[in-house]
């Protein structure tokens, strides 16, 4: 049996381990997932430890994903642009390699899962910190015809622009500048929407038929979904699509098998309901 984890703090209600265990049941892999609570300060030897004692792969969440990134021997394009590693692999001369699986787990929810359209349409992001930081690039990929990152600290939000500058052009506004402007899709980047919190936004700021998608999941719905829902949004969704699809990424980097995610969301979407 092979083994693998989720590091982070707090990790008691990572869903990841129950993700996994339906993944490796749905695709017969002999495999061990567990969660453990570790914290920023120490994470080296935590993950030192955890590979010296045979881990096959690690994912990592709040507050260790910079650190990933550095702790890495090497890292796939994408984890370097992100600057942040949601996943590490032991590789077969015992190096580790630190990919990023959230901007493809965003993606395949979006537009394989959800038919929402990226190529052409404008994007708005809410917040300015390492979870749009890894969301950019891919989102750039897709050519969608505006960019805009607002947020209440827009020095972050053009330090992010300014990085991503050669993938395609970002713009940057504060809150206030919302006003008289239209999106295909909003995506919550903040830390808002955990705390019932919702940055302010204008009434008319979704276009008819666009789409708000929260990164962040709950158990319940979302501050910032229920604003999808009130303004008419064709889909209003929060992350737990996009927290199967990035697990189903590292599980196949992990095991070379790419599990079904439909049928473990719709589970996962049921059993909250
Ligand atoms: P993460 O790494 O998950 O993105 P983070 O780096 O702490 O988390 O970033 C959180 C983002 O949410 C920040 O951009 C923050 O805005 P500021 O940079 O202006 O502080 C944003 N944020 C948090 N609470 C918010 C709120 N109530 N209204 C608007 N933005 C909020």
């Amino acid at each position: 049996i092979e083994y693998y984890a989720v590091f982070g703090q707090p990790i008691s209600h990572s869903k990841s381990p129950r993700i996994h265990k339906l993944f490796a049941d749905q695709t017969s892999q002999l495999m061990d997932y567990s969660a453990q609570e570790v914290p920023a300060d120490t994470f080296t030897v935590a993950t030192n430890h955890f590979f010296a004692e045979g881990g096959k792969g690690l994912n990592c969440t709040v507050p260790l994903k910079e650190l990933a990134w550095q702790y890495a021997h090497q890292l796939t394009e994408r984890a370097r642009l992100a600057k942040a590693v949601n996943t590490l692999v032991c590789q077969a001369d015992g190096s580790i390699l630190g990919d990023n699986t959230d901007g493809t787990g965003l993606l395949n929810d979006l537009i394989v899962n959800h038919c929402i359209a990226l190529k052409g349409v404008r994007i708005l992001i809410l917040g300015a910190g390492g979870a749009t930081r890894g969301i950019v690039p891919p989102l750039l990929e897709q050519k969608p015809s505006a960019l805009v990152i607002v947020n209440r600290n827009v020095g972050k939000a053009q330090a992010i622009a300014t990085d991503f500058a050669a993938l395609g052009p970002v713009q940057t506004c504060d809150y206030a500048s919302l006003i008289d402007q239209q999106f295909d899709l909003i995506i919550n980047a903040t830390s808002a929407s955990l705390s019932g919190d919702l940055p302010p936004l204008p009434p008319a700021l979704l276009s008819a038929g666009g789409s708000c998608y929260d990164l962040a999941y709950a158990n319940q719905v979302t501050a910032f979904v229920k604003w999808g829902l009130a303004n008419n949004a064709t889909h209003s969704l929060d992350g737990l699509g996009m927290l199967v699809e990035q697990a189903a990424e590292a599980f196949y980097l992990w095991r070379g098998i790419r599990p079904n995610t439909a049928p473990v969301i719709e589970l996962l979407n049921d059993e909250r309901k």
